[in-house]
């Protein structure tokens, strides 16, 4: 367990100050001590960053925010277009949630993003990690939060070595989380512990040697540092079989070409999204039924 729960919180913050990386949807170095980013900015990082890494996210934070500046761009915003700056990111839902979470905050909340975790979970796509995350880290309020990162951290800190996602130990971590809140700067914490997970303790072998907190580390107190946390059960991923069929339509009259492509029904992976015609062949896990689809030649797809 973690003793001296300020000390844990003084030496983390500390070093957060001193090691932190300038990330884009972050105040700079030079904002005043305390200062919040802007919500829109933290709820667009944190649809972003949920199964996303850092380091491919921050093209994809800049060039979303160069497309909708503010949250009211967002909800007027056609949905193909905001689907067109999410490609490459994956887990298209994100971004429909996104576009319906701004129009939500537009039409019942005056445009300002909710700042209570009541407010934020309404809204479509935020759970309680990201309605956790926005409202400490856009409004400094108290509001513990546990992404993979944070559940590493905590697990290793408190020597907990059952597997953070059954479902008993992630509440008590949830419960830890809450616990461990300092009394001020609470979204500069909740990074900090994230920022700990993503930069010192990380899932293979962790940096304990230069760890701000080593010292309130039951795992490395103990020695089994590399056997937390537990291990995942393995699962076979299912095998899909599909036929793509690439068709190019040809102008005898030198008019335009283009790719017949086709666009997937609206529920299920990628949903909406256009494709070359597919066909998923029996027996394979996730069979659909291609007729429900929109085909056709779109003007501006050049051979
Ligand atoms: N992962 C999830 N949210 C994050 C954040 N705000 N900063 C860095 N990594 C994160």
């Amino acid at each position: 367990m973690i003793g001296r729960t300020n000390d844990f919180s003084r030496r983390l913050l500390a070093w957060y100050g001193r090691s932190r990386r300038d990330l884009p949807w972050r105040v700079g170095p030079a904002s005043p001590r305390g200062a919040c980013p802007d919500p829109y900015h933290v709820l667009v990082s944190e649809a972003m960053l949920q199964q996303t890494q850092v380091a491919t996210v921050i093209p994809y934070f800049r060039r979303f925010l160069q497309a909708f500046p503010t949250i009211a761009d967002l909800a007027n915003a056609d949905e193909q277009d905001v689907l067109r700056a999410w490609q490459g990111l994956g887990y298209y839902s994100r971004a429909r949630n996104l576009r319906t979470a701004a129009q939500t905050i537009v039409r019942d909340h005056g445009g300002r993003v909710p700042s209570t975790v009541e407010a934020l979970r309404s809204l479509p796509g935020v759970g309680a990690y990201t309605a956790g995350a926005v409202a400490s880290i856009a409004y400094d309020c108290r509001a513990p939060i546990v992404d993979g990162n944070v559940a590493r951290v905590l697990c290793l800190v408190d020597r907990i070595e059952t597997d953070p996602r059954d479902k008993h130990t992630l509440a008590n971590l949830w419960r830890r989380a809450e616990e461990i809140l300092p009394k001020s700067r609470l979204g500069d914490f909740n990074s900090s512990l994230m920022e700990l997970g993503a930069m010192v303790c990380t899932p293979r072998s962790p940096r304990c040697m230069t760890c701000p907190v080593s010292a309130h580390c039951q795992a490395f107190a103990a020695g089994v540092q590399d056997r937390i946390p537990a291990p995942r059960k393995s699962k076979q991923p299912p095998l899909l079989h599909r036929d793509v069929l690439c068709v190019r339509s040809r102008c005898s009259d030198g008019g335009e070409e283009g790719w017949l492509i086709e666009q997937r029904p609206s529920r299920g992976r990628w949903a909406g999204m256009w494709q070359f015609v597919t066909i998923e062949r029996m027996g394979s896990a996730h069979r659909r039924r291609t007729s429900q689809r929109q085909r056709g030649f779109p003007s501006g797809s050049r051979s």
